[in-house]
């Protein structure tokens, strides 16, 4: 990974030892994260957060603005800013270990050597003084790339794939480049260097649809291709259906649902992601059909401190959900965070 003080390439990746072969299926590390606990300022923004990324898959985590998905995301790299404090739990990535417990040279080195990563709002992690081309060569030799040329070549491919004029955008600043642009662009630097683990937060906010849909067609292709073990968040849930082979749903710094994708868009077991299926406007078909879930999300100041955090918007709502958080359970292939759910599985055992 590199940050550099004077506006930054953000993106994390593995050196090249692996680029010319490419990577087989073993490489690609699975990541069990365990009660992450995240704050600000003490305030909880991720809470008691598990999720396990399968070696090779792509999990998608949606949730509204605020629901806590960057941080869940930058913690996988350790790289939570002050005031924000990995308060409790752990993030175990194979090959490296508890990156929780990483400092220092020891972190800079794991990020490199293992994580790449597109920042949210890409588009302006870029240097403004410094072309494209540039910064990729910057990168390159930060990550002791031998092969410069061959670098520069992936990533003209790679943006040629993407839809633009690699020698084009190599050769342009920032400012030269829409936001459509930029943003392939830190997908281009989070893919280059063949890194096993990649996290794109947000990677296609800026794209109109058929830009997207074609983006998103390309990390499922170098996806596959590579190996990878692939993260991909947004409040878009119809991005991960197009991507994702699992799903992990957050609300209030909570994880309230995860499983199979096509599972959890067929028969959402948790009432909040009933809600963001629901507010999903459709291209064909009624428009009223697309329903905003009503109410707004907390914010760490209102978060209720006991009691489930989905409860004020909920139409399931029992006595229960206002004083017991709901623990994550495993119901069929899901695990959910959500009495009613609870309640109507021990229903059913007792029928
Ligand atoms: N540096 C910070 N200082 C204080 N609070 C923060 C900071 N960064 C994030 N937060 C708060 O933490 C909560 C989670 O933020 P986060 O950015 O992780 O959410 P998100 O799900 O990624 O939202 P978005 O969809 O808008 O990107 C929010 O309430 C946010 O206001
Ligand atoms: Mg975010």
């Amino acid at each position: 990974m590199t940050e550099r003080s004077e506006g930054t390439i953000k993106s994390s990746t593995l050196g090249r030892e692996n680029a010319e072969g490419g990577l087989t299926a073993q490489q690609a590390p699975g990541v069990r994260i365990s009660g992450l606990t995240v704050t600000y300022n003490d305030l909880p923004a991720v809470r008691d957060v598990s999720l396990t990324l399968e070696p090779g898959s792509i999990t998608g985590i949606v949730g509204e603005s605020g629901s806590g998905k960057s941080t869940l995301a930058l913690s996988l790299l350790n790289a939570v800013q002050p005031p924000g404090k990995i308060a409790a739990g752990s993030v175990e990535i194979d090959g490296l270990g508890n990156v929780v417990e990483f400092q220092g040279e020891q972190l800079r080195k794991a990020r490199g050597a293992k994580i790449g990563y597109v920042f949210q709002a890409a588009q302006n992690s870029l240097n403004p003084l410094k072309t494209v081309g540039k910064q990729l060569l910057d990168l390159g030799r930060s990550h002791s790339v031998e092969d410069l040329r061959g670098l520069v070549r992936e990533a003209k491919e790679l943006l040629a794939r993407m839809g633009l004029d690699g020698a084009r955008v190599l050769d342009s600043h920032q400012h030269e480049l829409s936001g459509g642009m930029r943003q392939r662009v830190g997908i281009m630097l989070a893919l280059v260097l063949n890194a096993h683990l990649v996290v794109l937060d947000e990677p296609t906010t800026a794209l109109d649809m058929i830009t997207q849909a074609n983006i998103l067609k390309i990390v499922r292709e170098v996806h596959a291709e590579r190996g990878l073990t692939t993260l991909v968040i947004t409040h878009d849930i119809g991005v991960v259906a197009e991507v994702a082979d699992r799903l992990a749903v957050m609300y209030g710094g909570r994880l309230v649902e995860q499983g199979p994708t096509r599972d959890v868009l067929a028969k959402p077991s948790h009432p909040y992601t009933t809600g963001l299926i629901r507010a999903i406007p459709r291209l064909v078909g009624d428009l009223d059909e697309a329903r905003a879930l009503p109410g707004r999300p907390p914010t760490l100041a209102t978060v209720p401190k006991q009691g489930c955090v989905f409860r004020e918007r909920c139409a399931l709502r029992m006595d229960v959900c206002d004083t017991v958080d709901p623990e994550a359970v495993a119901h069929g292939s899901r695990i959910v965070a959500c009495h009613a759910v609870d309640w109507a599985a021990t229903m059913k055992e007792h029928a």
